[in-house]
């Protein structure tokens, strides 16, 4: 069993999408311990507490006052992996290198195109031809890191904004979950082999 922290501050359709990917008979023996939101108004937390997922919501009165209490929670949880899903905060440095390697993130573009915000008006605004999505590891920088999975699509004469912004919500709720799952498969793997040359004796 391996555990995931989601963190997020919007609708939460990601953070349904893994929970929801998580609860199936393959990848029950995962578990998400904790939202962490810096919106207790946000849609997210509904979609966690319906789902029986406890929510640790900081108010962002300074960076590091919220992230003192984000790791006082994470200590109680003891996650494995956190997954960033439209969380809107930039993480500080010591924040990163802390969970240094086990924090990722879905962005809504092919980075390094379009990092930052409203990442979909921008990518549609600037006539690409392609677009999609990454999911990375988080490193110092804004929407940075090394790149675990891209996915993209043609863009078609008809396309609207809104239908490209459909079409990049379906490539996030396909994938995301997915790379999810087999990250805390390694972590669980990994663990289960650790465990096991404890226990080899050598006569
Ligand atoms: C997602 O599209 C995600 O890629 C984006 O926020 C949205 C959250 O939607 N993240 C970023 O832009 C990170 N820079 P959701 O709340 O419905 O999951």
């Amino acid at each position: 069993m391996a555990k995931l922290a989601v963190f997020a501050s919007g609708t939460g359709s990601n953070f349904a999408a893994i929970a929801d990917f998580l609860s199936r008979p393959e990848a029950q023996r995962h578990t998400i311990v904790c939202l962490v939101t810096d919106r207790l108004d946000a849609k997210v937390v509904s979609k966690a507490a319906s789902r029986n997922i406890p929510v640790v919501a900081v108010r962002y009165i300074s960076r590091a006052a919220a992230e003192d209490l984000i790791i006082q929670e994470l200590e109680k949880y003891q996650p494995d992996l956190i997954a960033l899903a439209g969380f809107m905060r930039i993480l500080s440095t010591d924040f990163v290198d802390r969970y240094s390697t086990r924090i990722l993130n879905i962005h809504p573009s092919l980075l390094p195109r379009h990092a930052g915000l409203n990442a979909i008006q921008q990518s549609y605004a600037a006539g690409d031809q392609e677009l999609g999505i990454t999911i990375h590891y988080v490193d110092h920088g804004l929407d940075s890191g090394p790149v675990l999975l891209q996915r993209c699509f043609a863009r078609t004469s008809d396309d609207t904004e809104a239908k490209v912004e459909r079409r990049i919500h379906k490539l996030e709720h396909e994938y995301y979950p997915q790379v999810i799952h087999k990250l805390l498969d390694d972590i669980d793997a990994e663990r289960n082999s650790l465990d096991a040359k404890q226990f080899t004796r050598e006569d």
